[in-house]
């Protein structure tokens, strides 16, 4: 067998191992799946949508917003499932190798373990909702099949860390908003408080992992974070969201691309995350125009 040579012991892999056993959530008992939606209650934080505030948005009844958020809030879950399968599958490849004595690799197990969780409870929701899980527009499926063959490594954990760290910033204040419907509350609080442990250990993983890269192997790893950020945060909103809610497609997506307010939107979901990044060496010169046509870095 080979195994790869690490220290079995781990002080944050072990701090992570207790707070999963003290705090997780099983989402088929912890979520009451049959309580009643809250008639005229919006699915997300109107705020943060792709079109607030846009000529469409201040044309619409507020009904059909509501309506919108619906399956806004489906498309940007069934991204976020999307993406937890590629790491799912990233993860499990890495831990193939490696001494499953070792606490490092315990907790991506772990790890990989809440991830199947969410996945059921991000497909539940969706279907809960009765609308479409979108997912990436098709192209972009296609290239996350490649992802999840290839990736490995520090851009493996950045990516990780690109999408948990975004989406972080948006479930951390839909869980507080009274506004929000209970059920994209309760599983927005139990993603929260789970991912803040897989960012912990993502970002470990990157500060590890990019001191031993070389200059060709660091400027490889920017390029695909970069990418990797671009691909997720254009998949966000699937413009089927607009026609479902009766929109052209097209238009409504140009007009969410160019809203002043959801550009706001993506670069503070982002400003945590690049800074960490460009911290570490992961953004790179060259990629800044590619992590500011993602909208999360701004211009
Ligand atoms: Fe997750
Ligand atoms: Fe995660």
């Amino acid at each position: 067998m080979t195994l790869i040579s690490e220290p079995l012991s781990d002080p944050t892999a072990r701090r992570l191992l207790r707070s999963s056993a003290k705090q997780s959530y099983e989402p088929g008992v912890d979520i009451d799946w049959d309580a009643p939606l809250v008639e005229g209650a919006y699915f997300m934080q109107p705020e943060r949508m792709s079109l607030y505030r846009t000529p469409i948005w201040d044309a619409m009844p507020e009904e059909r917003r509501v309506e919108m958020s619906k399956h806004e809030t489906a498309s940007i879950a069934s991204v976020g499932l999307w993406f937890e399968i590629i790491l799912m599958q990233l993860m499990v490849r890495q831990v193939y190798d490696q001494d499953p004595r070792s606490e490092r690799t315990q907790y991506a197990l772990t790890e990989i373990g809440d991830e199947c969780r969410h996945s059921v409870m991000f497909g539940r929701m969706i279907d809960r909702y009765g609308v479409p899980a979108y997912g990436t527009p098709p192209q972009i499926h296609r290239l996350g099949r490649g992802f999840k063959a290839l990736a490995g490594g520090a851009s493996a954990y950045a990516s990780i860390l690109v999408a948990e760290e975004i989406l972080d910033r948006l479930q951390r204040e839909a869980m507080k908003d009274e506004r929000v419907q209970p059920l994209s509350r309760m599983v927005a609080r139990i993603h929260v408080l789970e991912e803040a442990r897989h960012m912990t250990f993502a970002r470990e993983e990157v500060a590890r992992t990019v001191p031993t890269l070389s200059r060709p192997a660091r400027a490889f790893h920017q390029l695909i974070t970069a990418q990797t950020a671009l691909f997720v945060t254009r998949s966000l909103v699937n413009p089927q969201v607009y026609a479902a809610v009766g929109l052209d497609p097209r238009e409504a997506r140009r007009q969410a691309l160019g809203n002043p307010y959801y550009q706001q939107t993506l670069a503070w979901m982002g400003e945590r995350v690049i800074g960490f990044l460009d911290e570490h060496g992961l953004v790179g010169r060259v990629h800044r125009p590619t992590w500011r046509r993602s909208l999360l870095l701004p211009d």
